[in-house]
């Protein structure tokens, strides 16, 4: 029974170290030493010894257990150590490598106007307002001073979703919902997306953007609003530049203006931007209508305000020389590299 143990013992050493991987070691641990093991079953024959050979043979028998299960281990932990090897070795970062290059976009032209417009009108003490483009018609045209005959109702000029809903055509809409909401002092510049049923050429889009301003205070004057449109136009385009003030008509204000400014390409001259003008139409403008004011609950006899409206594709294109609208929106990269 000695030699048998002895056998025993060699042969799982020898197995032990033959195991390649740790999986083949867990194996062998249940065959060798498990219940049905080959160790076991020498343990069970173990009433057949004498009373002499007995605690010999139990203690021989326990040596061997012991040695195979240190051996078991000690393959075990040189295995996960050649794995950890193995992996780590495939797994090598070389951190001398050129990374890949991250392409980085740039900031479109009208976003590059219009956070100029935001700079030079939060620098003036305005704050900047949003609304919906989704609106009630009483915000784009009724409170307005716009009622149902107007032409600017019309289903030519407007997306109608129900008849009381519609993409708004027309920032001016936040004149009213900013008045309703603040007592004046106010002053508010409000850019954002409007919508009109226009097809597309190059001076004409179904969506563009617009940015409104609104001041409303006690002492208000229309030299207030020359003021103001000259800085920021100076602001925009240089102080070399001339502004010009033309009447115009426009329902939520009185008197109402159209601003122009002298063609910043020629100065004045007149060339193919300006189609031989020497001046561009810049924005269109006046003094709030008192209805209006009224119908935010302000009263007119108290506070005066001005208010202005100015397209942002129109500010960009004069701004960059651009002459067709829609290398605004093709997202072109060849175009838009070059702001
Ligand atoms: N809403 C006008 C338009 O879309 C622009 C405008 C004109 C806005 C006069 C105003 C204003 O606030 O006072 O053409």
């Amino acid at each position: 029974m000695k030699e048998q143990l002895d056998n025993i013992q060699k042969q799982a050493l020898a197995e032990i170290q033959n195991a390649s991987d740790i999986k083949s070691v867990d194996d062998l641990k249940i065959r060798l030493l498990g219940k049905k093991g080959e160790l076991t079953a020498i343990l069970k024959q173990m009433g057949k010894l004498s009373a002499e050979e007995r605690p010999v043979i139990g203690q021989l028998a326990n040596e061997v257990r012991q040695v195979i299960e240190t051996d078991i281990a000690r393959r075990r932990e040189q295995l996960k150590n050649l794995d950890t090897e193995r992996r780590l070795k495939k797994e090598v970062i070389d951190v001398t490598l050129p990374g890949k290059r991250m392409e980085q976009g740039g900031r479109h032209p009208l976003n590059i106007v219009l956070d100029e417009l935001k700079e030079i009108f939060k620098g003036m003490g305005y704050s900047i307002v949003d609304g919906p483009e989704v609106e009630e018609t009483k915000y784009v045209f009724d409170m307005l001073n716009t009622d149902e005959g107007h032409p600017a109702r019309d289903m030519q000029d407007t997306f109608y979703i129900t008849d009381k809903i519609l993409l708004r055509t027309q920032t001016s809409s936040v004149q009213i919902r900013t008045m309703l909401k603040t007592a004046p002092p106010i002053a508010v510049i409000s850019p954002g997306k409007v919508y009109r049923n226009d097809s597309v050429d190059a001076t004409h889009s179904p969506i563009f953007h617009q940015c409104e301003g609104l001041v409303v205070d006690k002492g208000i004057t229309f030299g207030d609003l020359k003021g103001t449109i000259e800085t920021f136009a100076k602001r925009l385009y240089g102080s070399d530049v001339k502004i010009r003030f033309r009447p115009h008509h426009f329902p939520y204000t009185e008197p109402s203006a159209e601003a122009d400014f002298s063609c910043f390409k020629c100065g004045g001259k007149g060339c193919s931007l300006c189609k031989g003008e020497g001046w561009i139409e810049l924005l269109g403008c006046g003094i709030v209508h008192p209805q209006v004011l009224l119908n935010c609950g302000i009263d007119p006899e108290v506070y005066s305000g001005f208010a202005f409206g100015v397209g942002l594709e129109r500010l960009a294109m004069m701004r960059y020389a651009i002459d067709d609208m829609r290398l605004l929106y093709e997202n072109d990269l060849r175009f838009l590299k070059q702001f």
